[in-house]
């Protein structure tokens, strides 16, 4: 039987995602004009880069090295991350907001069905999970925020439409009452003669 870990290929995947999720993360912070945005996604994006290098690190511990997986979603990604679409758009196409499922099923529920894993190896693990588990909580409040702004601001141009309308409608009563004296004052002398 081979001494080769079973949980080697989730090691692997992990250090590759994580060094992926860093490098998209860091491109939106270079681009984002938002401070709140840019201070959450510092803190995940050292996490990410972090959890990729502390794998990696295991696995070379492990006596293995990392093997880069062909990711074709990740050039998508970085371009998604880099654009000047809204952070909000980012969110939603990344699909950010939808990692933290609050007291339900994840992804990471089954990591510890293998009892097999090393002590070492378990203690990373933990910690992973635990902080991605935080990560999503602080990117899905992030995004609650940026929707709830986006709402505020529909409803204040909406607000500021219906005034400039009114302005327009008063001045269009002004220029009604202003035409009618006229006509009524040429039809005086008119009727008189
Ligand atoms: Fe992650």
């Amino acid at each position: 039987m081979s001494d080769k870990p079973s949980y080697l290929g989730l090691l692997n995947a992990i250090a590759v995602g994580e060094s992926g999720a860093h490098a998209y993360l860091t491109a939106w912070i270079e681009v984002t004009p938002d401070p709140d945005v840019r201070a959450v996604l510092r803190t995940v994006a050292g996490r990410e880069g972090e959890h990729g290098m502390s794998f990696a690190k295991r696995i070379n511990e492990l006596g293995y090295s990392v093997r880069d997986k062909e990711d074709p979603g990740f050039a998508k990604r970085m371009r998604v991350a880099g654009s000047d679409r809204t952070d909000l758009e980012k969110m939603e196409k990344l699909g950010l907001n939808r990692l933290d499922t609050g007291e339900g099923p994840d992804v990471f529920d089954d990591v510890f069905k293998n009892h097999s894993i090393d002590i070492r190896t378990g203690e990373l693990l933990g910690r992973y999970i635990a902080e991605e588990r935080d990560s999503a909580r602080m990117l899905r409040c992030c995004y609650e925020q940026l929707k709830a702004r986006a709402g505020q601001r529909g409803a204040t141009s909406r607000s500021d439409q219906l005034e400039s309308l009114e302005a327009k409608v008063d001045a269009l009563c002004r220029a009604v009452e202003d035409l009618r004296q006229i006509v009524c004052a040429q039809a005086v002398p008119a009727s008189a003669s």
